[in-house]
């Protein structure tokens, strides 16, 4: 059983954000493999700078869609991004200085982040969407 298992609960029912959201799941996955296989930390930063610039590359596919199809809750949606961004570009700066030790209440934080996000706040623009005819 992987670290974090998609299931069809997160689908937000519009293709290319399930697809990117199944990337990042994946992302989180690989990094939870290689703390338990003791991989190196080069490898570790690597995969987490990946991963940090693959969220930023996805959140702006949604901000986009919000953006084209004026849904109302754009703002809210996009600070809550925007604090993860934070927190995140404060972890690759962490990756990249020496001391920088991957454990599990990092992983837990990046899984949890994702799974709370997707399911409550991404789901909120997936019948807005579908109804613009985004799917
Ligand atoms: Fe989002």
């Amino acid at each position: 059983m992987p670290f974090l298992q998609w299931s069809d609960e997160f689908s937000v029912n519009v293709r290319e954000i399930d697809e990117q959201h199944k990337r990042l799941v994946g992302m989180i996955n690989t990094l939870h493999e290689a703390l338990v296989a003791g991989r190196g930390k080069e490898t570790q930063g690597k995969i987490i700078t990946e991963m940090v610039d693959y969220a930023t590359v996805h959140f702006s596919t949604e901000e986009k869609y919000m953006r084209i199809y004026s849904f109302p809750g754009h703002a809210v949606h996009k600070a809550e991004h925007d604090g993860f961004v934070g927190k995140a570009a404060d972890l690759k700066a962490r990756v990249d200085g020496k001391g920088f030790v991957l454990t599990i209440n990092v992983l837990n934080f990046l899984k949890d982040w994702l799974q709370n996000h997707i399911l409550v706040t991404d789901k909120q623009y997936s019948s807005y969407f579908n109804s613009c005819g985004l799917r």
